[in-house]
C-alpha cells in the first residue's frame, strides 16, 4: 500500500483524476470501478474539466459502480444511478450502455449480484477501482464483519453509515436500510485500487485502515493485502497517522510520483 498526503481536498481529488485521465489515456477501453459519496464529486467535476478542455474522451470507457441501494429506482435522487448520471456520465461522451452499477429494484437481488460479478469478468475484470471510506470504515458497502473474501452481495447497513448518509435522505426513517455491493474480494481483484478520503472526520478511520490490523471490522484495512492500492487523503485525514514523514517522502523522491508532483 502507498499512502499520499496532498496539501487540501482539492488538490487530493485532483490528484486522483489525473491518475484516472492517464488511465484511459493508456488505454481508451479501459474498465473503470467508480465510487459515490460526496468525496468523489470533485474528482468527477475534474474529469468533466478535462473532457471538456483537454479532450479526454470516454468513448469507449467502461464502468461499473461499487454499489447501490436496494429498493432506490435509477431515476430517484439519491439513487446512486442518478448520482453518476448527474456527476459525470450525462457531462461526458460515455455511451451509457458501457456504464453498470447493480440493480437495486431487481426482482432477484441474488441473481442481479451473480450477474454483476460475470458482468464484470466479461469486461475483462477491472483496471482501476476508485474508493471513498465510510466512517464505519468501509469501501462500498461493505460493513464490519463482511468477509474479506466476499463477492457483490445484499448488505444490511450499519448504524454509523445510516447516521452518516441519512441527511441526504432527508432522515434515517426515510432512508433505505440495505444496499448492493461489490464484495471485499470483488475489489481486491481490480489490478490497481485508489482510495480518496479528505477531511478530518476520516482522520481516525484512516489511520485504523492504513496502520491497523487487517480486520473485517475495518473492510479499507483489506486493501493492505492488494499488490497495488494507493490511500491518497488531505493533511486533515492524515492528521492521525503515524509514519506521515515517510509517506511524504515516498511521494517526493519516488520516480512512480515524478510526473505529479
Ligand atoms: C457511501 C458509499 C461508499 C463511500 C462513502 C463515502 O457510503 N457506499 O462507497 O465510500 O459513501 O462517503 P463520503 O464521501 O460522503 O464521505
Amino acid at each position: 500500500m502507498e499512502l499520499i498526503i496532498q496539501r487540501d481536498k482539492e488538490a487530493a481529488a485532483l490528484l486522483v483524476a489525473r491518475i484516472v485521465a492517464n488511465e484511459v489515456r493508456a488505454n481508451s477501453r479501459a474498465v473503470l470501478g467508480l465510487a459515490t459519496g460526496s468525496t468523489m464529486e470533485a474528482v468527477y467535476r475534474h474529469l468533466v474539466q478535462m473532457h471538456r478542455t483537454s479532450k479526454l474522451s470516454f468513448a469507449k470507457v467502461r464502468t461499473f459502480n461499487l454499489d447501490e441501494y436496494v429498493g432506490l429506482a435509477p431515476e430517484d435522487k439519491n439513487s446512486y444511478r442518478h448520482f453518476m448520471n448527474q456527476h459525470l456520465f450525462q457531462q461526458v461522451n460515455i455511451k451509457l450502455d458501457n456504464t453498470h452499477l447493480p440493480d437495486g429494484c431487481a426482482a432477484d437481488l441474488g441473481a442481479e449480484c451473480r450477474d454483476y460479478e460475470k458482468r464484470i469478468e466479461k469486461a475483462g475484470g477491472i483496471d482501476l477501482q476508485l474508493l471513498g471510506i465510510g466512517k464505519s470504515g468501509h469501501i462500498g458497502f461493505n460493513e464490519p464483519l463482511s468477509a474479506l473474501k466476499s463477492r457483490t452481495r445484499e448488505k444490511a447497513l450499519a448504524p454509523a453509515t445510516i447516521k452518516q448518509n441519512a441527511p441526504f435522505f432527508g432522515g434515517e426513517a426515510k432512508m433505505p436500510r440495505r444496499a448492493l455491493t461489490m464484495g471485499v474480494g470483488t475489489i481486491l481483484d481490480a489490478r490497481r485500487c485508489i482510495l480518496l478520503a479528505t477531511g478530518e472526520t476520516k482522520a481516525d478511520i484512516i489511520a485504523q485502515a492504513v496502520e491497523g490490523p487487517i480486520t473485517s471490522m475495518v473492510t479499507a484495512s483489506a486493501l493492505q493485502l492488494h499488490p497495488k492500492a494507493t490511500v491518497i487523503v488531505d493533511e486533515a485525514a492524515a492528521a492521525k497517522l503515524k509514519e506521515r514523514e515517510y509517506y511524504r517522502w515516498i511521494f517526493t523522491n519516488e520516480p512512480e510520483w515524478e510526473e505529479y508532483r
